[in-house]
């Protein structure tokens, strides 16, 4: 009997949305699930970086590698009607939409750098291309998420 029970639940699971939700509602949760990840990994590449951690240069290069692979998946959730609820999006992101866009190209961009710099580089030659990613957060934080 046991073994039917499997086939059941996942046919259930396939046939669920994964979150009850509006549309606009599902895009806040799966953005904050990606930057949850992207922030993880970026600071494990922090402790480095502040040498609270020893360099290790294969973590180091699976941690860009993530951030590189997670940094495209965020902009298409950012739908229009998206900055009510619970998030920390600011309206002015769809007010200066191609300035937000190009901020996220420009993120990604790093990302990649600090990715393809990983595979050879020293804790030295990492550090200002990691902090070239921080500012990247940075820029966009200060104009489009509420502190
Ligand atoms: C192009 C803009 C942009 C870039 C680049 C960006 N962020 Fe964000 N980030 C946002 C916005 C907007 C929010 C608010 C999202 C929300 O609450 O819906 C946010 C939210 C977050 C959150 C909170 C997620 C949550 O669960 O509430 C974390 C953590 C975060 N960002 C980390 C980072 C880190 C680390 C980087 C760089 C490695 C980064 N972000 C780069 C725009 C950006």
């Amino acid at each position: 009997m046991k073994r039917h029970l499997l086939p059941l639940s996942l046919g259930l699971l396939l046939s669920l949305p994964a979150f009850a939700a509006t549309p606009e509602e599902d895009a806040i949760e799966r953005r904050h699930a990606a930057f949850e990840l992207i922030a993880f990994n970026t600071s494990v590449m922090g402790g480095m970086v502040r040498e609270k951690a020893p360099f290790d240069q294969a973590e180091f290069k699976k941690r860009a590698l993530n951030v590189a692979f997670l940094a495209p998946m965020l902009e298409e959730h950012f739908p229009a009607g998206s900055d009510k609820g619970g998030t920390d999006a600011l309206p002015a992101i769809w007010e200066n939409k191609a300035d937000f866009d190009a901020k996220m190209k420009s993120f990604q961009n790093q990302a990649n750098l600090l990715y393809r710099a990983s595979k050879t580089g020293t804790l030295d030659t990492l550090k200002p291309e990691f902090g070239k990613l921080i500012d990247e957060c940075k820029a966009c934080h200060d104009k489009y998420k509420a502190d």
